[in-house]
């Protein structure tokens, strides 16, 4: 990839606690003069938020979920997530594919590899990750995937995010599954990062909010992301 930015992704169950420490990366990030773009999936655009609507609150068949799902993706990866890396922003995504594969594949029972068949077009960066110089050719002679440099992974027990959810707010049609769904979409999780294991981090999510922030931190301060001062 020709770009400077860099494309994190945050994953987890329901409940895994992980919004607080997105906004407070936000603000590690920026302290030290980077900028970052916030967001989420689905979601992220005018267009994928009304298809976030849609799925969070409407019963749909797994297909439609998924393909509703890599639409949004698409909108929010062609208008915010490549113009962002390209700029050279810290694009911080509240979830992305794994999700996917953990929700709709793991959750419901999807068939992963048309998972994988949609992964493949709709992340594909043809056109989409040039170099801004003009010096590098806008079509890669080999096409890859975008994908994020990095997933944070917050595990937690399936029980334990019941505990955290419960009461907090009205839930949408996920939130309202019961714990079986969730020890699938944990299994896919931990699938995936079997299957990435360079890309993901693993962060214990059965910890005190301190005590995961520090983890979280400690995963940029290694990898020379953050100094390590600030946010300490
Ligand atoms: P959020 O509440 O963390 O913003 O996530 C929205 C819900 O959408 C959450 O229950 C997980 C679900 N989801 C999927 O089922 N598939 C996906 O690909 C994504 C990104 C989210």
């Amino acid at each position: 990839m020709t770009h400077h930015g860099l494309f994190i992704s945050f994953e987890g169950i329901d409940g895994a606690g992980k919004s607080t420490h997105i906004t407070a990366l936000a603000e590690a990030f920026r302290a030290e003069g980077r900028t970052v773009t916030l967001t989420r999936e689905p979601g992220g655009t005018p267009l994928a938020e009304k298809l976030r609507t849609m799925v969070l609150n409407e019963a749909m068949d797994p297909l439609t979920e998924s393909l509703l799902i890599f639409a949004a993706r698409r909108d929010h990866l062609v208008t915010v997530i490549a113009p962002a890396l390209l700029r050279g922003d810290v694009v911080l995504c509240d979830r992305f594919t794994d999700a996917t594969f953990a929700y709709q594949g793991a959750g419901r029972g999807f068939d992963l590899k048309v998972l994988a068949t949609l992964e493949q077009w709709v992340q594909s960066d043809e056109g989409l990750l040039g170099d801004p110089s003009g010096n590098a050719p806008m079509k890669p002679e080999v096409e890859t995937v975008i994908e994020p440099h990095l997933t944070l992974w917050f595990d937690l027990s399936p029980e334990g995010a019941a505990l955290r959810l419960a009461g907090a707010r009205v839930p949408d049609k996920f939130e309202s599954q019961p714990v079986e769904f969730f020890s699938r979409v944990a299994a896919g999780y931990a699938a995936r990062q079997q299957g990435h294991p360079e890309r993901f981090a693993r962060i214990d999510a059965d910890q005190p909010r301190e005590a995961v922030w520090q983890a979280v931190r400690q995963v940029f301060v290694e990898k020379g992301w953050l100094s390590g001062v600030a946010g300490a």
